[in-house]
């Protein structure tokens, strides 16, 4: 059948044969509006394009594919247009059905998992959810439980919303993957660098350590960073520096993470200058004030007013970020020249804006969740203490919310996030 007279293909029976519980999820946040598509089979005006791997006859699959769905009539088609496409890219599926569909796009088994070790902390930024949470240390024994229930795990980054240096089986924790071949990526507020801590992290051969600083300005440091004192940040990242290199060691690599505000959003270029000079050698990334609703509900009301300003200082930080990175090793051509896996679980579906989160997260309970800015457990069941992985991965309400989040269809709870802001 030449291209051009492609006919639709109603995919429904095999969609609901393969994977009937990816359900799109009806009540997403609004998409772009060129996203909506009339659907041919009801006239309703609200189908939007899904991605999956479509096969044609026995055995001839076709990698992300985009099908319509329609949420009035229920049905997944393959559009006449696509359909043409998928002809031009392979002439051999001319006159043969579409007979399986696949939309689980992402790893069975993935490498990388971001463990948090507490909530506590010895800083009280204002901003942080971290101190509206229960105040806890993962238990060490459950952290063995987590890595047991993980064995393809090649790297984890410890960090959640508290300092990981305040866990007082921080190195205990961390000798534990590294025994069993499992590189530890961490931040920290970078305040508790002593001697011992410097030689500890060094010891423990942590791959790498980021910082956040906030502001080249020791006041307005303090004004965000409630209790911190950024000289003594800088004289421990010096510290570690001057420790690691005299005494041999290779990591951990120093880099550097921070937040930027509206009375902050041009000092990117400086603090990077400033942490270059005192021993950080990789950029990881600066963030503007998390615009997202779980975040939102703690800010003071007197500092509501910079969530207007989020998307110029995400901008500036755009812009600053690339001369950052011509001073800088950036953090993903670190962690490629490390062998560390940080992108192999996923991806969104390239037709409008989706979720990028590609790491499983895990809370202090050990539930999962699949972004480490959803901080509610989703589901009991999504729990690394008491499942192993591919047990969490296969479950049907697990694969369902992966499906929605990397079809860029956000549930309420993803309300504000940047990754959302374009459906807004
Ligand atoms: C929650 S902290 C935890 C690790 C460590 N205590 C630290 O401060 O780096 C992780 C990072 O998230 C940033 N962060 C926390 N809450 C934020 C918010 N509401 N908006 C933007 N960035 C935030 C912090 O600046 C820090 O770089
Ligand atoms: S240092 Fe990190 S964990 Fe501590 S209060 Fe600030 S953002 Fe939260």
């Amino acid at each position: 059948m030449p291209a051009a007279e492609a006919a639709a293909v109603d995919a429904t029976a095999a969609w609901q044969r393969c994977h009937a519980h990816l359900v799109p999820d009806a009540q997403h946040l609004r998409l772009p509006a060129a996203s909506y598509h009339a659907c041919d089979a009801c006239g309703g005006r609200r189908g939007f394009e899904l991605v999956a791997h479509v096969r044609f006859g026995p055995q001839t699959w076709l990698n992300e594919t985009p099908l319509l769905h329609c949420p009035d009539c229920r049905r997944f088609t393959l559009t006449a247009a696509r359909h043409a496409q998928c002809l031009e890219r392979v002439p051999a599926i001319a006159g043969h059905p579409l007979t399986a569909v696949d939309a689980r796009l992402w790893s069975a088994s993935p490498t990388f998992l971001n463990i948090e070790p507490t909530t506590r902390c010895n800083f009280n930024c204002w901003y942080c959810v971290g101190r509206h949470m229960v105040q806890a240390d993962i238990e060490v024994d459950n952290f063995a439980k987590m890595l047991d229930n993980f064995p393809s795990l090649k790297a984890i980054a410890l960090v959640g919303e508290g300092e990981p240096l305040l866990h007082k089986g921080f190195f205990a924790m961390a000798d534990m993957a590294r025994a069993r071949g499992i590189r530890v990526l961490m931040l920290s507020n970078g305040s508790a660098f002593s001697e011992s801590v410097v030689r500890k992290l060094c010891e423990s051969q942590i791959a790498y350590v980021s910082i956040s600083i906030d502001s080249i300005d020791p006041k307005t440091f303090a004004e965000s960073r409630i209790d911190g004192d950024l000289q003594r940040i800088w004289e421990g990242i010096e510290r570690l520096r001057r420790y690691r290199d005299a005494n041999g060691y290779q990591y951990p690599k120093i880099g550097l993470k921070g937040t930027l505000f509206r009375h902050t959003e041009d000092q990117m270029p400086a603090i990077v200058d400033e942490a270059k000079r005192r021993g950080v050698e990789v950029f990881e990334s600066f963030q503007p004030l998390n615009p997202m609703v779980t975040y939102v509900r703690i800010y003071p009301k007197d500092q509501l007013r910079q969530l207007d300003d989020v998307p110029r200082v995400a901008q500036r930080i755009d812009e600053d970020s690339a001369r950052a990175r011509t001073l800088l090793t950036g953090v993903m051509d670190f962690c490629a020249s490390e062998g560390i896996p940080g992108s192999n679980v996923g991806r969104p579906n390239g037709l409008r804006p989706g979720c990028d989160e590609e790491w499983i997260y895990s809370l202090l309970s050990g539930h999962v969740t699949p972004c480490c800015q959803v901080k509610d457990v989703l589901d009991p069941d999504w729990n690394l203490f008491e499942h192993p992985i591919e047990e969490i991965l296969a479950n049907e309400h697990y694969e369902n919310t992966r499906f929605n989040l990397w079809n860029g269809l956000f549930p309420a709870y993803c309300g504000g996030c940047s990754k959302t802001r374009a459906t807004a």
